[in-house]
């Protein structure tokens, strides 16, 4: 098995807000390997955005990490070198200090659904662009960074970057503004590259050939990606492994294959089921039976148990442990515990 790159141990969020607290995150364990591609699904506010801004330590309050370690082993690439001891824990990170500083954006990079929320209407692109570039690269000259950020432009396919680094992101079509957001990630050559939804809001044909050109960087830059979305048609497309969470666990996790083959978890059944079989495969995850809780009312034992049409009885109050099926495939379900092998801490 490949070392990971980053190991999730028992990550907890929470946001403490007036009306009460909201367990955004309750105990996820995940690996992100290196130079792989994982997919996070589920539906809206089971913890997918607010577990990836961990991984950067920008949650912001009333939100806080509450318990769980966040370990990043830098250095560590596909089929590279590493040393064993290198890994920083970024949950314990202070949020402003330099550490973190130092790994945001340089080692572990993040693009968003709607480009506007990185790029500032007030700058050129090439402005945007080669300020990432210095920030990261002291001493860098000025020139140097503009044929840097030309040449970053090109990468991400760009026509006529020369001309397009003086334009302001407003001129620019939903496509071209994702693609310079990946070009300012990429600027900095991260081993991971977090992408929360960034092609949701684009036509099929720009997503495909965004899709394409992050695949195509992933395997020049030999990063990681960590990939968020709620399109299966898109997982099945792009991913190697698979996270599904659930009101913030990861209740299935597997290599893509399995996930679509062979899924044992309830609610993994449930959101394939949830794909009708006639379409091209591009639905939302709205067609589950029942509604996602209130966030205030996280139910008890199993989350998912109120929903789930396979339930037991102990699944309303006993919350099931994470239980290893085979070699990469982990479920978190009662219905599993008897026949699969806990799986250990640490
Ligand atoms: N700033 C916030 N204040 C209070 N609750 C929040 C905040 N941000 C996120 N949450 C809650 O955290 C949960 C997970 O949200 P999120 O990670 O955005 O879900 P997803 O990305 O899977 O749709 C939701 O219940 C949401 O209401
Ligand atoms: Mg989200």
């Amino acid at each position: 098995m490949t070392d990971p790159l980053v190991e999730i141990k028992d990550l907890r969020i929470h946001f403490f807000t007036d009306e009460g607290v909201v367990r955004a995150v309750e105990g996820i364990d995940l690996n992100i390997k290196p130079g792989k591609t994982l997919c996070v699904v589920g539906e809206s506010g089971s913890g997918k955005s607010v577990m990836a801004l961990s991984l950067l330590q920008i949650i912001h309050k009333p939100g806080q990490i509450v318990d769980g370690q966040i370990l990043y082993h830098r250095g560590r690439v596909a089929g590279g070198q590493f040393s064993q001891n290198g890994a920083v824990d970024i949950a314990s990170l202070n949020r402003k200090g330099r550490d973190i500083r130092s790994i945001r954006g340089a080692e572990i990079a993040m693009i968003f659904q709607e480009p506007m929320t990185s790029l500032s209407p007030m700058y050129t692109v090439g402005n945007q662009v080669m300020e990432t570039i210095r920030l990261h690269e002291k001493g860098i000259s000025k020139k140097e960074a503009r044929e840097r950020a030309i040449d970053i432009l090109r990468r991400v396919r760009i026509p006529k970057p020369e001309r397009l680094i003086d334009e302001y992101p407003f001129r620019l079509s939903g496509g071209m503004r994702q693609r310079v957001m990946i070009a300012m990630a990429l600027s900095c050559t991260p081993s991971l590259l977090i992408a929360d939804e960034p092609t949701t809001a684009l036509d099929v044909t720009t997503q495909a050939q965004i899709l394409d050109l992050m695949l195509e960087l992933q395997q020049e830059f030999n990063m990681a990606i960590m990939f968020i979305t709620h399109d299966l048609g898109v997982v099945a497309e792009i991913a190697d492994d698979v996270a599904v969470m659930y009101l913030g666990n990861v209740v299935e996790y597997s290599d893509v294959d399995t996930i679509f083959n062979a899924p044992e978890h309830p609610y993994t059944q449930a959101l394939l089921r949830s794909i009708p079989k006639i379409s091209a495969t591009r639905q939302p995850l709205d067609m589950i039976e029942g509604m996602v809780p209130s966030p205030f009312r996280r139910p008890g034992g199993c989350p998912f148990h109120p929903r789930c049409t396979q339930a037991l009885a102990s699944c309303s109050t006993v919350v099931p442990s994470l239980t290893t099926l085979h070699e990469n495939h982990i479920v978190r379900c009662l219905l599993h515990e008897e026949t699969g092998e806990e799986v250990p801490r640490g």
